[in-house]
């Protein structure tokens, strides 16, 4: 097994249509996902993969956000598009890929990174909680909304906690 980083100009051939298969069969109900990940996300700063043989069978993109956490004007890690292999689930592969991210962030002096699960308990043992504030966002039906947004959560990458105040995303789309 093997671990790719890369960004979205690294990503052409073999490994763009297998994170595309991938994140297809992950996210079947997903209009997005189904046409083009990225097309809809915008480039994320890396993309990190686990390969097997030819295979992509993991896959996680972290984005840097420029927010505001209360009025602080704020960069956060954003994680998304977590996606593991059916037959490779189950193995600790999306916690591994989740470390890497923490790692580029880390290394980069930012301190908090977002998230928006479908199953809150994947999360928990990288050091996720789940919110309590609310998030102002550009939704997919590209209306502004404000809400605690079920599913979202936080993990703290440096001494500072969580302010617990509303987060404007800004946009683009999450
Ligand atoms: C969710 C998904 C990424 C998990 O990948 P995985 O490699 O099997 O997860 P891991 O083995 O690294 O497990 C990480 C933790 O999540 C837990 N977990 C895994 N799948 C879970 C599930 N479906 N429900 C609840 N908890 C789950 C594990 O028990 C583990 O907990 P621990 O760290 O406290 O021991 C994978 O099932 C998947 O690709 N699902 C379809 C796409 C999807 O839903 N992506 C997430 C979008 S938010």
């Amino acid at each position: 097994m093997e671990i790719i980083e890369t960004r979205r100009a690294g990503l052409s051939g073999d490994l763009a249509s297998g994170v595309q298969e991938l994140l297809r069969e992950a996210f079947p109900d997903s209009s997005s996902v189904q046409s083009d990940y990225y097309a809809f996300t915008g480039a994320p700063a890396i993309i990190i993969m686990l390969r097997e043989g030819r295979d992509v069978v993991g896959h996680l993109a972290a984005y840097r956000r420029e927010v505001e956490i209360g009025c602080e004007p704020l960069e956060i890690g954003m994680v998304g598009g977590v996606a593991i292999a059916p037959n490779h689930r189950g193995r600790g592969h999306s916690r591994a890929l989740v470390q890497r991210a923490h790692a580029y962030l880390k290394k980069r002096s930012i301190a908090f990174s977002i998230l928006f699960a479908h199953e809150p308990r994947v999360y928990a043992s990288s050091g996720y909680k789940l919110m309590r504030n609310e998030t102002h966002f550009l939704d997919s039906d590209r209306d502004w909304k404000t809400f605690i947004y079920r599913g979202s959560m936080y993990a703290e990458l440096s001494q500072r906690p969580w302010p617990n105040q509303i987060v404007n995303l800004r946009g683009p789309i999450v």
